[in-house]
């Protein structure tokens, strides 16, 4: 018989301006308030890695980051947050092959097991839901959720809500475009929900019929004051967005290649000549990457186009902040 933990209730408690200890599974969790901690850290750290400053903020701390599927950017950015604040990770990438799972362990035991050797886990996995699953299992190591299938990837909405805050100095009164998978991107749904929490914004989601955000979504999200409205063609596309947020198409969220390859079809994919008719002169372009068939390299020289630029170097500083803050190491 599984024992329920003690710590069920609080699994996934409001952050209300204090992070120490709490998991981070979902947006939901997050108030302006908290974001406004959280940015405030992310300055602190973005000086301290541009700077390369040695720092020993999370001395004694040990990180393990468990990978059910893969990534590239959420895992090094993690890695690196760690290590550059001066902690230690243990790295389990592929866990259903390279660890005891492919015995035929159970994902509770090997929760509890790196809850023996660690001060916080964080996850990614391939089931909505698993980050809070493992949130129940462990009963003293923070989980923070790195993606959990196609339901959420909350610290990646930290760094595209810095990103956004840092160019326009603010996150209300925004006019966005997001466009792509708007179906399975994990990404996409927390960020909604981050924007929501913010007055007056209006979001654009452009996706083919078969990428569309399900009527519950649309239904829940709109429910929390955004407004939301969904196109399907390139013509459609509004000329005063103050961002765009593109999306691949989820592969491996599909039954089949040729479902996959169908719905690929059906995209619109950022091109110059796309951002020439359509996009601002100050807009932003933002990917969270990887972008595969879904944003054209031509457009890289683009100034606007933030995603190689300041968008993945921050999510290195909103990680540092995001950990600082979990171990009460901040202050
Ligand atoms: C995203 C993800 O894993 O959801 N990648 C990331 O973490 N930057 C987006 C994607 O895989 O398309």
């Amino acid at each position: 018989m599984v024992q329920v933990p003690v710590r069920v209730q609080s699994a996934i408690e409001m952050i209300q301006q204090n992070f120490t200890g709490k998991d981070i599974v979902s947006f939901d969790q997050f108030t302006t308030e908290d974001l406004a901690i959280l940015f405030d850290v992310t300055q602190r750290m973005k000086y301290i890695a541009e700077r390369k400053m040695p720092s020993r903020l999370l001395d004694g701390l040990l990180v393990s980051l468990l990978f059910f599927e893969p990534s590239s950017r959420t895992f090094s950015s993690f890695a690196a947050a760690v290590k550059r604040l001066g902690g230690q990770t243990i790295e389990m990438q592929n866990p259903e092959q390279a660890s005891s799972l492919s015995k035929g362990e159970s994902f509770a035991d090997t929760i509890r097991t790196l809850e023996a050797y660690s001060d916080a886990l964080v996850m990614r996995h391939r089931i909505p839901g698993a980050a809070r699953e493992a949130a129940l299992v462990a009963e003293s190591m923070p989980i923070i959720n790195a993606g959990d299938g196609n339901n959420e990837h909350p610290t990646q909405t930290l760094l595209d809500m810095y990103t956004l805050y840092d160019r326009f100095g603010r996150l209300d009164n925004l006019v966005g475009m997001l466009a792509g998978d708007a179906l399975n991107s994990r990404t996409i749904h927390s960020l909604i929900k981050g924007l929501s929490l913010y007055k007056n914004n209006t979001i654009y989601v452009l996706s083919p019929e078969c990428l569309r955000l399900t009527r519950d979504d649309v239904v829940n999200f709109s429910d929390r004051g955004i407004r939301l409205i969904e196109i399907q063609r390139a013509e459609d596309i509004p000329t005063h967005c103050d961002f765009w947020y593109w999306t691949r198409v989820q592969r491996e969220r599909f039954g089949s290649p040729a479902e996959y390859q169908k719905a690929q079809q059906e995209i619109v994919v950022a091109t110059p000549q796309l951002l020439n008719t359509y996009a601002k002169k100050d807009m932003i372009l933002m990917d969270p990457l990887p972008r595969v068939d879904s944003v054209d390299p031509a457009v890289d020289a683009d100034e606007r186009a933030v995603y190689l630029r300041s968008q993945i170097r921050n999510g290195l500083y909103t990680r540092m902040a995001l950990l600082a803050l979990v171990f009460g190491r901040a202050a």
